[in-house]
């Protein structure tokens, strides 16, 4: 940062942020005092009632110090907490406590009061205009900075974190998809078995039998003909539902949204197809998309009580975003059966996510996103968990 332009937010903001900075640090010192009293009471239960107000609260501080600091250095904001969409108030706080950053916030909190002193006191001071107006127009930007480094420092995960992080994430989709794909050849062999195999195995009886009739009874051998034809058909559509099931025709030739639509068609609800996929797509995530909003369509029609469903398409030129929506009574659970959870770990494969909105009353939407840039794996600051 040079002394003449100021990066990212100009010298009056940063002055702003820190006189809140000055300010919030008592509430940091209270807070930090407010936690560690809590964590030490919750051995006999009672500061479980204090966190679950604190750990918000907390996060909620260090949250606002993210985004000026993120602000001051033209950073994006850091989203450093495990997830605990769609958790109990206690199991947030269960997720809470194992999640490395909230030792790192306590840590801040602890020393949000001394940084407050030493840099954003020291900008105030220069702000003093007559006297040392000079001083704050060259030193509110780099002593902002300095102290937005720090806050850096404690409140983002460093390269090495993130990248183990990404390790963590990748051997546990990549254990996910062996097992997935194990459970596939398992189905299909099965299917196999059980479907055109046996009709297979049937066809060639009555075919023999027939061959011993044709001279004796050339009736019963015509019947039998006949019969072993509806057979060789039965078969073919065995076959074809396997094939199906994994990798349909249709998606290869035509496209997600044109498998969708014959997904839709095949649906006893009325379904609604719209938007388009911007993203081109791999066609191990197309198909893993086209086979999650099979499996939601199937809820709709099995579980939802819904009247009419949509399928919205969507995303931009690196990520892929579909929504199956419907109006049914909600109440759509992953934990609670295992077809959604199925499909899910199948989009983790490819870093995809999966969403559920379902409350009781309904409508349920589940979202699903998919990057489809797989030259950048994502360990940047700004990226979310998978
Ligand atoms: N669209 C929906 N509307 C209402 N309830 C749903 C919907 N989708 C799923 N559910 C509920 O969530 C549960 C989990 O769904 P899923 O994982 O697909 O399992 P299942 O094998 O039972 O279909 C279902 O058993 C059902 O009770
Ligand atoms: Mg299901």
């Amino acid at each position: 940062m040079t002394t003449g332009r100021i990066a990212g937010a100009g010298r009056l903001r940063m002055t702003g942020y820190a006189v809140l900075q000055v300010l919030l640090s008592v509430l940091a010192l209270v807070l930090f005092i407010v936690d560690v009293v809590a964590v030490v009471l919750s051995v006999i239960v009672v500061g479980i009632p204090i966190l679950l107000l604190s750990v918000p609260a907390t996060r909620w501080l260090v949250d606002l110090h993210r985004r000026m600091y993120a602000r001051v250095l033209a950073e994006p904001v850091p989203t450093p907490y495990q997830s605990t969409a769609g958790t109990s108030a206690l199991e947030r706080l269960r997720i809470a406590g194992a999640d490395p950053m909230s030792w790192r916030d306590l840590g801040w909190l602890l020393s949000a009061l001394p940084l407050a002193l030493t840099t954003s006191l020291v900008v105030l001071i220069l702000f003093v205009p007559v006297v040392t107006g000079i001083a704050w127009w060259y030193g509110v930007g780099p002593i902002m900075a300095a102290r937005s480094r720090i806050d850096r420092w404690f409140l983002a995960f460093g390269t090495t974190e993130r990248l183990e992080q990404r390790v963590e994430t990748l051997t546990e989709t990549r254990n996910q998809s062996l097992d997935h794909a194990a459970a596939e050849l398992r189905r299909i062999e099965r299917d196999l078995h059980d479907g055109a195999q046996a009709r297979l195995a049937g066809l060639g009886m009555t075919l023999g039998m027939a061959a011993e009739l044709v001279d004796r009874d050339p009736d019963a051998a015509r019947r039998m003909l006949a019969e072993a034809r509806q057979t060789s058909s039965a078969a073919l559509g065995d076959l074809r539902d396997v094939v199906h099931g994994i990798h349909p025709p249709v998606l290869a030739d035509r496209g997600l949204k044109a498998a969708i639509e014959a997904l839709a068609l095949d649906l006893a609800v009325p379904v609604e197809v719209t938007g388009q996929a911007a993203a081109t797509l791999a066609a191990p995530v197309e198909s893993a998309a086209y086979f999650t909003v099979a499996e939601c369509l199937a809820n709709v029609a099995k579980h939802a009580g819904a009247s009419r469903a949509w399928v919205e398409l969507g995303g931009t030129s690196d990520l892929l975003s579909v929504v199956v929506g419907d109006d049914g009574h909600g109440g759509a659970d992953p934990s609670s059966g295992s077809g959604m959870r199925g499909v899910a770990r199948r989009l983790a494969a490819f870093d995809g996510t999966m969403r559920v909105s379902s409350p009781t009353g309904g409508p349920t939407l589940v979202t699903l996103e998919v990057p489809c840039d797989s030259s950048s794996p994502r360990t940047t600051p700004s990226s979310g968990r998978g």
